[in-house]
């Protein structure tokens, strides 16, 4: 299957986020991580921006909410117009309701791990997944260095999805690279959210391009 790429808007300039937007034409989605400094120790935006954003992406949104009480907010995200919305395993309390909630709003439900957290908290409801983001990072900012660790618990998940013939997408978001894309393809990944390594250069449709064929090769 051909890699997809999500550009995270977290390394564009937030100021001039329309421009930022028009420069990843070509991307498959546009990542939008929301924090709320208590999940997480970092500050974003919230449903109003990302409202705007749905207004004028070239691309179609894949929401990663980074916040407290998931249950409360995702389906507001999902309303926006947004094609998925991920939240935490950790900061949701009933995680298959929220995901059948977001999947009636019309969208693609996901569910995302930390790194210190096991596959365990996921496995026995991936049905109800149409995204599985394994994080390669703490989350909370761009910019870190890629987690390695964290690739055995993407290749159990997709010798999991392989066996129980499921469907969902296996995301990973973190210090991928020119350097790392291609040892989170290889252990199963298919969605790769980017965010320095796009914006970090003079043409990021050039690194989108470049990293969608590095996690082919
Ligand atoms: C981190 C965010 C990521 C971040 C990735 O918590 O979830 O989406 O933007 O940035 P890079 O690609 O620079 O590691
Ligand atoms: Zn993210």
């Amino acid at each position: 299957m051909t890699a997809r790429i999500h550009p995270s808007i977290l390394s564009a300039d937030f100021v001039n986020m329309e421009a930022a937007l028009s420069t990843i034409a070509t991307a498959d989605a546009v990542h939008v991580d929301v924090m709320d400094n208590h999940f997480v120790p970092n500050l974003t935006f919230g449903l109003q921006m990302v409202g705007r954003i749905q207004d004028v992406s070239p691309v179609p949104l894949d929401v990663h909410l980074m916040i407290d009480d998931p249950d409360r907010w995702a389906p507001e995200y999902a309303t926006t117009g947004a094609a998925g919305v991920t939240f935490h395993a950790e900061a949701a309390a009933d995680a298959v309701e929220l995901a059948r909630e977001l999947r009636a709003r019309g969208a693609r439900a996901g569910i995302s791990i930390k790194p210190g957290t096991p596959i365990e908290s996921v496995v026995d409801d991936l049905a109800e997944f149409d995204l599985v983001l394994v994080m390669t990072v703490e989350p909370g900012f761009g910019g870190q260095a890629f987690m390695e660790e964290t690739m055995p618990k993407v290749r159990s998940l997709a010798h999991i999805r392989e066996r129980r013939g499921l469907t969902f997408d296996l995301q990973v978001d973190g210090g991928i690279s020119t350097e790392t894309i291609g040892t989170a393809a290889a252990a199963g990944a298919d969605v790769f959210v980017a965010g320095s390594a796009v914006f970090g250069g003079a043409d990021p449709a050039d690194r989108i391009t470049e990293l969608r064929r590095l996690a082919d090769a």
